[in-house]
């Protein structure tokens, strides 16, 4: 087929499906807004892998076939989103801990002899973009505050802690945040995390934050949706503010920008939670700058 529209042509490549090409591709429902697929499939053509990623619309209903369809089907692997990641995990013949321990899979390997192995790339993804944004910055992250108790904030939290960091996490609904910080100190038993009621809590804890993360909903909608914040509360110039909704500038960033802080989307998170994913699958280094390259494209270059 031949088509003019953009959307279907993938630079550098000179014939996209080959009887050879590996599948791979995105489960989630709904799953028609992804940008994964631009994402991969320009990875893929940039490093002259002959591997496809395709979206998989699976309603919740048919998750266990879908599944099991991959392997059946040859995939070397799938990406799985809203709302399946928790509903794949007793489907995984293993886990790794970190996908344990957010009882959450965001990245299925099909292993050579057809068993499936669940991962977790979301918190990967966060510290390695945060690594690479703030590499010129002179002082250390040590007290990070995360806005929400979502599978989001679960997965930053883990990895945050992981890391050695100090965290607050503030939550509309305290008791999430508490289940929250008692499950990432299950698995990681040094990890220093506490949980607050929102926003009463806010004033103190934005005082000695480094690291301010949003992972609510809030500001998925720009400037339509309410501040996962107190505007009374200032931002400092020597903090980062990290949102990790990437569609839109959210009212926060716009308000931590105005404040002085370094403000940081959930683009480079995309980017990398997908890197890694690229890397399991293909055991080949992921061109993090390609991928970036696409997701702006999609975006219309607003990034
Ligand atoms: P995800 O898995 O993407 O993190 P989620 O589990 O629905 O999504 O979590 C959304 C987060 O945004 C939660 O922390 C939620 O707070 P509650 O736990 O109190 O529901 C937060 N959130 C959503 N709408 C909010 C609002 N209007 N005010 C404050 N927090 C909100």
């Amino acid at each position: 087929m031949t088509t003019n529209n953009p959307q279907y042509l993938i630079p550098n490549t000179r014939l996209l499906i080959t009887g050879a090409t590996r599948l791979t591709g995105v489960i989630g429902w709904p799953v028609g807004h992804s940008l994964s697929p631009a994402m991969h499939n320009a990875a893929f053509a940039a490093l002259g892998l002959d591997y496809v990623y395709v979206p998989l619309p699976v309603p919740p209903t048919r998750i266990g076939e879908a599944v099991r369809g991959l392997v059946a089907l040859g995939f070397a692997g799938a990406n799985v989103t809203v709302p399946h990641k928790p509903a794949v995990l007793p489907l995984m013949d293993d886990l790794t801990p970190i996908a344990r321990a957010l009882a959450a899979v965001n990245t299925i390997i099909v292993r050579p002899d057809g068993s499936l192995l669940g991962d977790n790339t979301d918190g990967y993804g966060f510290m390695a973009d945060l690594q690479s944004q703030i590499a010129n910055r002179k002082s250390q992250i040590e007290q990070v505050l995360v806005l929400g108790a979502g599978g989001a904030a679960r997965a930053i939290v883990y990895a945050l802690a992981e890391a050695g960091t100090t965290i607050a996490v503030v939550n509309r609904t305290p008791a999430r945040a508490a289940e929250l910080c008692q499950t990432v100190r299950r698995a990681l038993p040094a990890a220093v995390v506490s949980a607050h009621p929102f926003p009463d809590a806010l004033p103190e804890l934005a005082a000695r934050a480094d690291l301010i993360v949003n992972a609510t909903s809030l500001g998925l909608h720009g400037d339509a949706d309410a501040l996962p914040w107190n505007p009374a509360v200032p931002f400092r110039a020597d903090q980062v503010v990290y949102d990790l909704i990437y569609n839109v500038e959210t009212p926060l960033l716009k308000l931590a920008a105005a404040g002085g802080a370094q403000v940081i989307d959930g683009l480079g998170m995309l980017v990398h939670q997908g890197a890694r994913s690229f890397e399991l699958w293909t055991g080949q280094k992921a061109p993090v700058d390609v991928m970036f390259e696409a997701l702006r494209r999609e975006t219309g270059n607003r990034y």
